[in-house]
C-alpha cells in the first residue's frame, strides 16, 4: 500500500449526478406499484447500493447476496461461489441486481443464472461501472454508469485487497 499511486478517474459529482439519472431510468421503466427487488452484491456494490436505492423514488424491497470474490489478487479465479444467499423469494419479482463492476462477466452471469432458476417476472443488472474490454462471458446490462478503460480501479466500494472502499471517488491504482 505505500507505494501506491491513485488518480481519480470518476469524481464523487460525476458518479452521483449518473446515479440519478440511473435511478430516473428505473422509476420510468417500471412504472407499476409492485416493489421491485433490489439485490445489493456484497460488498463492492453496497456504496452505490445505498445511493441509488436512496435516489429512486417508486417502491423497493432490498436484499442482500454474497459471491466469491477475488481474495487478493487482481484478476478472476474464474472460479464463484455463493458465499450469502438472498434472504427472501424472488418468485415473481422484479429483480434488479446492483454490481459494483462487470469485468469478465463471470461473475454476474453466474449470479444471472442462479436467479434465474427462482422463477423471477425479470432480472435486470445495475452495474457502476462496466470493463467491456475484457469480457469473456456475454451479460446484457441494463443499467450501467460508466464503461470504463481496462485499469484496475478502487473506491466507491471497490477494494484491492479489502483497501480503499471508503473513498469518495473512483481511482485507477498502480503501484
Ligand atoms: P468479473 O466476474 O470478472 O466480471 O468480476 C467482477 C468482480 O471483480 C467485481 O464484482 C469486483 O469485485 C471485481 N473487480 C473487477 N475489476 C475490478 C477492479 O478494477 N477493481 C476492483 N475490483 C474489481
Ligand atoms: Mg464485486
Amino acid at each position: 500500500m505505500a507505494n501506491a499511486k491513485l488518480t481519480v478517474l470518476l469524481t464523487e459529482q460525476q458518479i452521483q449526478n449518473r446515479v440519478k439519472e440511473l435511478a430516473a431510468q428505473i422509476d420510468r421503466d417500471f412504472p407499476g406499484d409492485d416493489p421491485i427487488y433490489l439485490v445489493c452484491v456484497l460488498k463492492g456494490a453496497v456504496l452505490f447500493f445505498a445511493d441509488l436505492a436512496r435516489a429512486i423514488r417508486r417502491p423497493l424491497h432490498m436484499d442482500f447476496i454474497g459471491i466469491s470474490s477475488y481474495g487478493k489478487n487482481k484478476s478472476s479465479s474464474g472460479e464463484v461461489k455463493l458465499t450469502k444467499d438472498l434472504d427472501n423469494k424472488i418468485e415473481d419479482c422484479d429483480v434488479v441486481i446492483v454490481e459494483d463492476i462487470l469485468d469478465s462477466g463471470i461473475t454476474l452471469s453466474y449470479l444471472v443464472h442462479v436467479l434465474q432458476q427462482r422463477q423471477p417476472r425479470s432480472v435486470r443488472i445495475a452495474t457502476l461501472l462496466d470493463k467491456p474490454e475484457r469480457r469473456v462471458r456475454k451479460v446484457d446490462a441494463a443499467y450501467v454508469g460508466f464503461q470504463i478503460p481496462d485499469a484496475f480501479v478502487v473506491g466507491y466500494g471497490l477494494d484491492y485487497a479489502e483497501n480503499y472502499r471508503h473513498l469518495r471517488d473512483v481511482c485507477i491504482l498502480e503501484e
